[in-house]
C-alpha cells in the first residue's frame, strides 16, 4: 500500500524538518555524496531538504518519489535544468537504464513498506541498479520500548511561525500495534491562514524495525556485504544508539561457498 504525503504536509514539511532534523543527519549523506565518484540517486528524495546541497555541491544526483505533493515543492526549490533528474517512481519497482555508485534513502523511507514481498522486492531492485562496488544506506529508527509500549499521546513537536506573524503547529499522538510492528502516527497540523486557524489530520502507519530482523531481510537480499552503524558520526551500534544506519555494498564477489 502507497502513502501518499497530503499537501499541506508537504507545504510545511521544510520548515518543521530543517530545523527539527538537518543537525542530525545532512552533514552524514551530503558528505557520502561528496566522496562518491559517479552517479547518485536519492529514493525518498521528498521536497529535497539533503537532494538541494547534494546538488549546489555539483553531484550527479537523481531523485524519486512516490508522492508528487512533495516533488511539487521540490520542483519550486529546483533550478529547471535539473528537472529531468527527478521522477514520481517507488522503490519496489523504479527503472532508470543506467546505474548508480551510490542509493540513499534517508530519514525512514524504508518505514513506508509494510511487509517483506516489496521490501526484499526493493533491496534487489536497489542491488540491480548499483554499479559493482556501489553502497546502499538507508536508516530506520532504534524502536523505543517506552514508545512501543505506551505510544504518544498528542505530543506537539513545531509549535512556531510559519511566515511572519503566522503561528504553525505541529502534534503528533503514535498507537502501536505490535503484533503487526507497526505505529500508527497520526498527525495534526493547525495553522493560521486567512483570518483563521486550519487543521488538517493525516494518519500514516510505520512499520519499525529489529536489529536481526534487519540482518535476516538483507542477507535474504542480493545483497553480498553490509554493516550497521548507530548514528550519523559512524559509532558503532551500542545500547544508547537511536538509529540503525544501515550500508549495504554490491561487491559481486563470487560466493565460494557452496
Ligand atoms: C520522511 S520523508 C524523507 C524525505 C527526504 N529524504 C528527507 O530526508 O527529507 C519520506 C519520503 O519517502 C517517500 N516515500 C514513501 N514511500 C516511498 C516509496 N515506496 N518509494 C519512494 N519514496 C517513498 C515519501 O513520499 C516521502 O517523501
Amino acid at each position: 500500500m502507497k502513502h501518499m504525503y497530503p499537501r499541506n504536509f508537504a507545504r510545511f514539511y521544510d520548515i518543521i524538518y530543517h530545523r527539527v532534523r538537518d543537525r542530525a543527519d545532512s552533514e552524514y549523506f551530503r558528505n557520502l555524496a561528496r566522496q562518491t565518484n559517479g552517479k547518485v540517486l536519492e529514493i525518498g528524495v521528498g521536497t529535497g531538504r539533503l537532494f538541494m546541497n547534494a546538488i549546489k555541491d555539483g553531484a550527479d544526483i537523481y531523485g524519486i518519489d512516490i508522492s508528487q505533493s512533495m516533488l511539487d515543492i521540490l520542483y519550486g526549490k529546483l533550478d529547471r535544468k535539473y528537472h529531468h533528474r527527478i521522477s514520481l517512481q517507488s522503490i519496489v519497482d523504479f527503472s532508470f537504464d543506467f546505474k548508480f555508485d551510490l542509493v540513499i534513502a534517508p530519514f525512514r523511507v524504508i518505514m513506508h513498506l509494510m511487509d517483506k514481498e516489496e521490501q526484499i522486492k526493493a533491496l534487489n531492485n536497489v542491488y540491480q541498479h548499483l554499479n559493482s562496488g556501489g553502497s546502499f544506506v538507508f536508516d530506520v529508527f532504534v524502536p523505543d520500548p517506552g514508545i512501543l509500549k505506551n505510544g504518544i499521546c498528542k505530543q506537539t513537536d513545531f509549535d512556531d511561525e510559519y511566515e511572519p506573524g503566522k503561528k504553525l503547529r505541529r502534534i503528533v499522538t503514535s498507537i502501536p500495534d505490535l503484533v503487526n510492528q507497526v505505529i500508527n502516527v497520526l498527525f495534526r497540523l493547525e495553522w493560521e491562514e486567512d483570518d483563521r486557524t486550519k487543521i488538517e489530520e493525516w494518519k500514516v502507519p510505520l512499520r519499525f524495525f529489529f536489529r536481526y530482523e534487519l540482518e535476516h531481510l538483507i542477507e535474504r537480499s542480493y545483497f553480498d556485504e553490509y554493516r550497521i552503524i548507530g548514528d550519523y558520526e559512524g559509532k558503532p551500534l551500542d545500547k544508547d544508539s537511536k538509529e540503525f544506519i544501515i550500508i549495504c555494498k554490491r561487491t559481486d564477489i563470487p560466493n565460494i561457498n557452496p
